[in-house]
């Protein structure tokens, strides 16, 4: 087994070819196993952060540390592919890695009844709801058992119902199975559920301007979302958000 994949961001600032200064000197450090939000305006760099700590994109200046295994990427669209069915496209990243079709099918099997879609396996991905092709996305992304969930905002485009059941999944998925999750959201209660630490960031340049830590311990119930205390610090995070949101004409 594969040392579990904690992150460490040192002085990381990115400047794309354009001149466009998306971060700066940002440092984190995301133990292995935690959950973290990023939340932030628009074009604050959360997206390119998120790129920089999968390895997608390199750092302009500093460095990123991930520990040892495997990375999986959630974008916000599900990427599916049309012409497979649910049960192919659960099993695309194993057929990339050369699992035999019995690990494949039998993980597969696995990994959607977790996400909740078994006896899906054979629809195609237009016969799904939109939260359920985010579910399978999910599925396909656990499949390989990742150390490091990286996720783009998945719940943006599944209606208020939908979102909150999803996020109490995710947040079970994530503590049964251990990985170091890294969340990108417009929804600071979102990112209070589901995470250890939420980090709001700020545009122009893109930078972490305050760092909150969330008490409650796991499992959370879903009438979390109702008590004072919940309340009390979302409205901490959304002042804090408010504060650092430049309006442009
Ligand atoms: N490939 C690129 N080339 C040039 N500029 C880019 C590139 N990708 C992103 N940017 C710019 O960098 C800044 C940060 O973009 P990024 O996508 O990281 O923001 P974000 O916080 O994810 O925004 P959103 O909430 O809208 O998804 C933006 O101003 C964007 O225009
Ligand atoms: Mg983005």
């Amino acid at each position: 087994m594969s040392e579990r994949a904690g992150v460490t961001l040192e002085g990381v600032t990115k400047r794309y070819d354009n001149g466009l200064q998306a971060l700066d000197a940002v440092d984190l450090a995301l133990p292995a196993g935690s959950f973290t939000s990023l939340v932030g305006q628009s074009g604050c760099g959360k997206s390119t952060l998120l790129r920089i700590i999968a390895g997608l994109v390199a750092p302009s200046t500093g460095g990123c540390r991930r520990g040892g295994g495997t990375p999986a990427f959630v974008f916000q669209e599900p990427a599916l592919l049309p012409w497979r069915t649910v049960d192919g496209n659960a099993q695309l990243l194993m057929e990339l890695e050369d699992w035999t079709p019995a690990a494949r099918r039998a993980r597969a099997a696995e990994v959607l009844t977790q996400v909740g879609l078994a006896g899906f396996g054979h629809a195609y991905p237009h016969e799904l709801s939109g939260g359920m092709r985010m579910r399978l996305s999910l599925a396909r992304a656990l499949a390989l058992r990742p150390d490091l969930l990286l996720l783009d905002e998945p719940l943006a485009a599944v209606d208020e119902l939908t979102r909150d059941l999803l996020q109490e999944q995710l947040s079970q998925l994530w503590q049964d199975a251990g990985f170091t999750g890294v969340l990108v959201t417009h929804n600071v209660h979102e990112a209070l559920f589901l995470s250890q630490r939420v980090v709001v960031m700020a545009p122009r340049p893109g930078r972490v301007v305050q760092v909150f830590d969330v008490p409650f311990p796991f499992p959370r119930a879903p009438e979390l979302r109702a008590s004072p205390a919940f309340a009390a610090l979302a409205g901490q995070v959304s002042a804090t958000l408010r504060a650092s949101t430049i309006l442009r004409s």
